[in-house]
């Protein structure tokens, strides 16, 4: 075997055993370096005869090709080792399953004022609100209910204690007042409903401390009983998901509207447990409404001889118990879990309204 032969063989040999790119690299240099094996044998070529030239150049040049290419080949394939070491190693096991979680869901009272909005909307209404803790000028005096009148015993209220200024508050008992706040700070056309928590002194399976109604105030030029009867009727369709209703008005009386009315709607109850709506023989209360009066428009400064208007003031916790089969207002403001669970909504998804929306 030629020298050249025997230090290829010798250079091919350690590559192959080089055990990783460090020490592959002091083999590289050894042969390839400045002062390498290759190096020095590629200087011995200037000394030698033309003719000894052109037999051991290429056998030089073949020398060092095959080593560079061994050493790139060796390069390569301890990289791919490193790499899937290194993968094996950083394996994550995602056979563990995971922890259950546990989701909130919305309240029922909090998806029947999504979907009460959302109907009046449909229909030109914008959401007005306002505060809790009411004047009692609003509550009352100003929706007709002078200090003396019987009406307020009706609601009967919890009182806050006299302002350093003399006025006084009340939580408030319906969600009227925020039509004389609507009224004494906007001019007509006025298109408003309000939903928001109402207080009275009063708790058993169908009355809560608090609960919640929603408004609704129409202040226009000829506005009349024709549109506030289309109104509840729309209204009504949509949140019952029905495409018919008979709807009956009862007169009534309530100090801030005149002429007062309340609404039953068609209904069956004869298969037990089960409530249809629109349609039977019984009937079922929906709310008070009227013809806003003359009084309040003045007292709101509002033209009554100009423009007119109607009102409503429906429960919605009630709503939300016929609509969803809940049997005890109280269970709304529990914060049982399991009730909450049960009777609660997945997401804010308002569920089918075309079904009920006016086509
Ligand atoms: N505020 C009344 C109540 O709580 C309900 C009501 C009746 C509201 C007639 C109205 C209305 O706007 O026109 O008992």
């Amino acid at each position: 075997m030629s020298d050249v032969a025997a230090l290829q063989s010798d250079l091919l040999a350690q590559i192959a055993g080089a055990a990783d790119e460090a020490a592959l690299e002091v083999v590289r240099v050894a042969a390839l370096g400045k002062k390498g094996s290759i190096s020095e044998l590629m200087k011995t070529l200037g000394a030698l005869s033309p003719e000894e030239r052109k037999v051991q150049g290429p056998l030089l040049n073949g020398l060092r090709d095959a080593v560079t290419e061994a050493i790139a080949a060796r390069k390569a394939a301890l990289g791919e080792a490193a790499l899937e070491q290194r993968l094996a190693g950083e394996t994550l096991d995602i056979t563990l399953p995971p922890r259950p979680e546990n989701s909130g869901t919305v309240h029922p009272i909090s998806q029947v004022l999504e979907e009460v909005t959302a109907i009046f909307a449909g229909m030109g209404f914008s959401v007005a609100e306002g505060p809790d803790v009411e004047h009692d000028d609003y509550n009352f005096t100003r929706l007709n209910i002078p200090p003396d009148h019987p009406a307020r015993q009706m609601q009967d209220t919890f009182y806050v204690a006299p302002q350093a200024d003399g006025s006084s508050h009340v939580l408030r008992t319906h969600t009227s007042p925020v039509q004389v706040r609507t009224m004494l700070n906007g001019k007509p056309p006025i298109r408003i409903i309000s939903p928001g928590r109402t207080y009275r002194v009063d708790s058993d399976a169908t009355h809560s401390p608090m609960f919640h109604q929603v408004e609704a105030l129409v202040i226009d030029e000829g506005i009349h009983l024709g549109h506030l009867k289309w109104t509840i009727e729309e209204f009504c369709k949509a949140f019952f998901e029905i495409d018919s209703i008979e709807l009956r008005a009862r007169p009534s009386f309530f100090p801030f509207t005149e002429p007062s009315l309340e609404w039953d709607m068609r209904c069956d109850r004869s298969v037990p447990g089960k409530i249809t709506f629109g349609s039977g023989q019984d009937w079922l209360e929906l709310g008070g409404s009227g013809m806003v009066h003359r009084k309040v428009l003045e007292n709101c400064g509002i033209d009554a001889k100009r423009y007119s208007g109607f009102a409503l003031g429906f429960g919605l916790d009630r709503m939300a118990m016929l609509k969803y089969g809940i049997a005890d207002i109280r269970s709304f403001f529990e914060g049982d879990v399991r009730w909450l669970k049960h009777y609660g909504f997945a997401a804010l998804v308002i569920p089918s309204l075309e079904g009920g929306l006016s086509k």
